[in-house]
């Protein structure tokens, strides 16, 4: 972010370098139940991310000494390929990945009814394949569709998105290019059902009234991406899914 470099990111027709609008989201597949031995899984190409999301559990929590009394604990951990960046990314966790399993984690868990589940964990497992700009939340959303796929009890689906700004225009779903040299990025964790926002995080700058611009592009796009998580998780339960 901030890098300013001498490409344009916005052509004289109004259009980003991959063509899109402003407020269009980059092509995106998702399908359910790809893992067998987890309880729950899902996979999800966004733009040229490639994710894929495991769920184990609600199962008893080791070591001991972790377990909480009263509800289940969540352990999202976020990971990416060593081929899934230009430069080869370096095996293992990082700060960068560590903040994003936490805080992915907290956004899980505001979903999930872990009061049913005492002393248990839910393990989320997070694999970047392929990664370009918005992995984060292509990874919440991967594995919204993987605790669905596993039966845990949710309050509701939750979403991935994000808005952000580049030369000087407010869009929806920044890659690559955009995220490197735009202006500001926010990547957001929204339940569309109610409006609840579950994570929010912002790189860059911009002004008020341009962030809630940001906000609003991306509460907009959740519920398309709602729509098809639910098409995705029916298309494995065929039609058996609540609405
Ligand atoms: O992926 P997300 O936008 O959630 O997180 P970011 O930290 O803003 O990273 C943006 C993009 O930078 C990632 O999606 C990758 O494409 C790239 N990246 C990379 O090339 N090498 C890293 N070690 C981390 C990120």
């Amino acid at each position: 972010m901030g890098m300013k470099a001498d490409i344009r990111l916005i052509d004289d027709n109004g259009l980003r370098i991959d063509g899109r609008l402003p407020n269009q989201l980059r092509p995106i597949r998702m399908e359910v139940g790809v893992v067998k031995r987890a309880d729950g899984s899902a996979y999800v190409e966004w733009g040229g991310n490639k994710i894929m999301a495991a769920v184990y559990g609600p199962r008893e929590a080791y070591p001991k000494h972790v377990q909480d009394p009263n509800r289940a604990i969540v352990r999202a951990r976020y990971n990416m390929a060593s081929f899934s960046v230009d430069e080869r990314k370096r095996p293992g966790p990082d700060r960068r990945s560590i903040e994003l399993s936490k805080v992915i984690s907290e956004a899980l868990t505001s979903v999930i009814f872990v009061e049913k589940f005492p002393r248990t964990a839910i393990d989320v497992y997070i694999e970047v394949l392929q990664a370009d700009a918005g992995t984060r939340v292509a990874g919440i959303t991967a594995a919204s569709l993987a605790l669905a796929d596993a039966g845990i009890p949710m309050r509701d689906l939750i979403v991935g998105c994000a808005a952000g700004k580049v030369d000087g225009v407010v869009v929806l779903d920044l890659n690559k290019e955009e995220d490197n040299y735009g202006e500001a990025d926010v990547p957001m964790a929204i339940l569309p059902r109610t409006g609840e926002i579950a994570l929010l995080q912002m790189d860059g700058d911009m002004t008020y009234e341009e962030l809630t611009n940001a906000m609003e592009m991306a509460m907009e796009a959740a519920r398309e991406i709602y729509r098809m998580e639910i098409e995705a998780l029916k298309g494995r339960y065929g039609g058996d899914v609540n609405e």
